[in-house]
């Protein structure tokens, strides 16, 4: 059965006031979903305790937005994937690409992350998504080989299965220019072959490929439909419960329509 899953990536916002009521309008909206839909906050780290208790009894899961690939020792400012687990998460994005152009992440240390994440039982959002000039160069396959060659190296099929790819072009993260629905739609079909070849048409087929960049209610759908993408990564419109939501029911709409 197809399943999409719509994630919130709350980026560095909102105060702890603010946090815990989006997670409590969440939590009163969302107590389960239709099948099909998974759902998931990324919130700040200083905010993933109060976060998880408002949304527990909820159908809305608890993610990190990064972590340290070491485990808990002398890592000054750093957060180790057990502290994570041990807080309620199931989820870490990893290769954000604010993490990767604004905080200096290879994508080597993508991969450290990526593995060391899997190693201790979280799901990996694994970001990757060219930037404009590599568009316009006609560069976007090649962007998004290297970085599914380097953030997947040494990870075999049984672990990679507890990886989401996230397709996420950096010319629309925050920008409001959402890419195309033939342009999403032909990324994610490019990521879903490259991901026959690496592991199987098994594997390829199960793999969930999320598209990230100025999702909003109103494009949601369109871009949902398409076969290829599997759900959302939402920044800005994760912010507030009404367009959240509204990204969620366009989603339960599209599960309907196809079932
Ligand atoms: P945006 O961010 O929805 O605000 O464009 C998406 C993301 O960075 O995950």
């Amino acid at each position: 059965m197809r399943t999409l899953l719509i994630a919130g990536n709350w980026k560095m916002n909102l105060l702890r006031s603010g946090a815990v009521a989006l997670a409590e309008a969440l939590a009163a909206r969302y107590p389960q979903t239709p099948a099909g839909t998974e759902l998931l906050v990324c919130p700040p780290f200083p905010y993933l305790i109060p976060v998880g208790e408002a949304l527990r009894n909820s159908a809305v899961q608890l993610g990190a937005q990064t972590s340290y690939f070491e485990p808990p020792g002398a890592f000054t400012g750093e957060v180790a994937n057990e502290m994570l687990v041990d807080v309620g998460c199931r989820y870490v994005i990893q290769g954000h690409s604010e993490r990767r152009h604004v905080l200096g992440e290879s994508d080597a240390v993508v991969n450290r992350k990526v593995r060391a994440s899997l190693e201790r039982g979280l799901k990996v959002i694994l970001c990757v998504g060219e930037l404009l000039e590599e568009r316009q160069a006609g560069q976007t396959e090649r962007v998004l080989d290297t970085q599914l060659e380097t953030g997947l190296k040494d990870i075999e099929a049984r672990a990679a299965a507890g990886v989401v790819i996230a397709y996420e072009p950096v010319w629309a993260i925050g920008t409001g220019v959402v890419a195309t629905e033939q342009q999403a739609q032909s990324a994610h079909a490019h990521i879903r072959n490259w991901l026959a070849g690496r592991y199987n048409s098994e594997f390829a087929a199960a793999a969930r490929i999320l598209y990230g960049g100025s999702v909003k209610p109103e494009n949601a759908a369109g871009l949902l439909s398409q076969p290829d993408v599997d759900g959302a990564l939402v920044g800005g419109a994760s912010l507030k419960a009404d367009s959240f939501s509204g990204i969620i029911e366009a989603a339960n709409r599209v599960l309907e329509d196809n079932s």
